[in-house]
């Protein structure tokens, strides 16, 4: 039932007591967090009544109704939860989310679709991102897990998340492969020096992180 995307938001899931599933629409995330004992109470939160109707059907007819709570509202508010998950929201919406949260969880778990770098930069000053990868499914996803705290990112850093960076795969390599590509078709008919800073950019960080793939597979 479960897409490779949502099984791996669930996988980062820490035990807690109390998640928020923010933005939680079907309610499958809340509602697998529950059935396998990651926490023990839910508080499904949705600002569509039509998709919190979704969580309540779910989680109801999944039989863990008693350890969750409901709400129909614009983030999380003055919810109290030890850990949100924010999955399928741009990076801005999650921001926005979080500037209006009265008190901040302590663990983050975050899959944003857009301005992941925006997002990056400003969770930095409250959070620090204990994971920052990208995977594929289909097409690629970035999925971060942050604690409180703070943290000092480098330029690469928040251009393409730490984890990837220490610890890069293939899946990793063929999507900066896929980025040169395309901003090296837009240099060509460009002055722009953003761009051409860019190709510069992603040329380097493939080097890099061919060189590490490569140094884990001799390894093996
Ligand atoms: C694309 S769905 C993602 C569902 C699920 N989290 C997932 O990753 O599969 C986005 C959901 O976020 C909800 N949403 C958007 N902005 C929100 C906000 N500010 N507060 C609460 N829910 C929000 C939408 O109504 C929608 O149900």
């Amino acid at each position: 039932m479960l897409s490779v995307r949502l099984r791996k938001i669930i996988d980062c899931i820490p035990h807690a007591d109390i998640l928020a599933d923010v933005g939680c629409d079907h309610g499958y995330i809340g509602t697998f967090a529950l059935l396998e004992n990651r926490v023990k109470e839910t508080v499904f939160i949705d600002i569509s009544r039509p998709s919190l109707d979704k969580a309540i059907q779910f989680a109801t007819s999944m039989g863990v109704g008693e350890r969750c709570r409901f709400l129909h509202s614009d983030g999380l508010g003055n919810c109290r939860a030890d850990v949100a998950v924010i999955a399928g929201m741009g990076g801005m919406e999650i921001i926005s989310v979080l500037k209006e949260t009265e008190k901040l969880p302590d663990t983050l778990v975050l899959q944003p679709m857009k301005n992941v770098s925006d997002l990056r930069i400003y969770l930095q000053e409250n959070y620090r991102l204990q994971y920052d990868k990208l995977f594929k499914d289909g097409k690629y996803y970035n999925l971060i897990v942050a604690a409180k705290g703070s943290d000092s990112l480098s330029a690469d850093e928040i251009a393409f998340g730490r984890t990837n960076l220490d610890c890069p795969d293939e899946s990793f390599v063929q999507f900066i492969s896929e980025q040169l590509e395309k901003y090296r078709q837009i240099a060509l008919d460009t002055d722009n020096q953003q761009v051409h800073d860019k190709v510069q950019q992603l040329r380097e960080t493939l080097k890099t992180v061919k060189e590490k793939t490569q140094c884990y597979n001799q390894k093996c």
